[in-house]
């Protein structure tokens, strides 16, 4: 008969060194297997004697049992570690810093904008919105500006290859003015409403982007005079600029949708633009050609407009020298808006 000693002190070597459980259970087989060499032992019993067996028998019991304990304690450790392995696997660290997320901020054409429409809701005005992709129909055939006009040269133009479904020629609008046909249009007097948007002409330099935003403005009743331009641009600026000693004066000029037409120029009281005046908007008193392309008949109806440039009313607000800064998307520059 094998020396059971031999038999445990190999058994324990073997499990001693296992880290895997099914690796483990194929080792326990080699001893208490069928074919196990413990079992083997078992089968030498029937030619001892009766005394010798139940000695035999019980020595080979305890070696049994020694083998049996380790086996126990070694599955309870693979089934330790491997729950330490989970625990470290899925472990948190509550004290790293937190993954920040980016605060967006409102582009500050668009504070202006903004702005610019609370001030003009204030005193009743309503806000339309409008295509950037226009007919030269309201671009400017409606507005006075006819076909093979010198004055449609003013604003060199983006056209689109494509026609409307009416044929019409198609181009990116270049000022916000077709907004007083469209919404007259669709609107009776009293009409009062301002239409802010983007604007394309081909233009490209400090304070000239191909790209840039206007804002129109439209009044149209029985008795809307110049005085009310006046009245309302002034108090639009004075607010807006938070200035009230803001100075405003009307230079004579052309459009061929106005008549009489002006420049609106403004001056500061104080601060590095102190003194000199400011080219802000082009306005006047809506042509009478005009009023009739609103389907309303000019001996009635009279009113003003005017279109003042966004990117212009921002760069005097914060002192911004280069009008390209807007569209960078230079984050220096434009945080210091946020
Ligand atoms: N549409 C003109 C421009 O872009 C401005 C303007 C608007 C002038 C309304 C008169 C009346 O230059």
């Amino acid at each position: 008969m094998t020396d059971l000693h031999d038999i445990v002190a190999e058994a324990l070597a073997a499990f001693a060194g296992i880290e895997d459980a099914d690796e483990l259970e194929r080792v326990k087989a080699r001893y208490l297997g069928k074919s196990g060499r413990l079992t083997e032992s078992l089968k030498g019993l029937g030619k001892l004697t009766p005394e010798a067996r139940r000695d035999a028998g019980a020595r080979i019991n305890a070696a049994k049992e020694a083998i049996e304990a380790a086996l126990a304690e070694r599955r309870e450790a693979i089934a330790l570690a491997r729950l330490e392995a989970k625990l470290a696997e899925e472990s948190l660290d509550v004290t790293l810093p937190g993954r920040r997320r980016g605060r967006g901020a409102i582009h500050p054409v668009v504070r202006t904008w903004q702005r610019v429409e609370a001030i003009f809701r204030s005193i009743g005005f309503d806000v339309a919105d409008g295509p950037e992709i226009e007919t030269d129909w309201y671009n400017f055939t409606a507005l006075n500006n006819p076909e093979n006009h010198p004055a449609r040269s003013m604003q060199d133009t983006f056209y689109i290859e494509d026609k409307d479904s009416t044929g019409l020629n198609l181009l990116l609008r270049t000022h916000t003015s077709p907004m007083q046909v469209r919404y007259a249009c669709q609107h009776t007097p009293p009409i009062k409403v301002i239409a802010p948007g983007r604007t394309y002409r081909v233009d490209s330099d400090a304070t000239h982007s191909p790209m840039f935003h206007q804002v129109e403005g439209l009044w149209i009743d029985e008795h809307i005079s110049f005085a009310d331009l006046k009245g309302v641009h002034t108090d639009f600026l004075r607010r807006f600029f938070e200035s009230d000693d803001l100075q405003v004066r009307f230079r004579p000029s052309f459009f061929p949708f106005t008549e009489p037409s002006a420049e609106i120029d403004m001056m500061f009281p104080s601060g590095p633009n102190k003194g000199k005046w400011l080219e802000i908007s082009g306005s006047g008193q809506v042509h009478p050609k005009v009023v009739r392309n609103f389907g309303l008949d000019p001996e009635r109806y009279i009113g003003f407009a005017f279109g003042c440039g966004l990117e212009r009313l921002t760069m005097l607000r914060y002192g911004i020298g280069d009008l390209r800064l807007f569209f960078d998307g230079d984050l220096r520059f434009l945080r210091q808006f946020a």
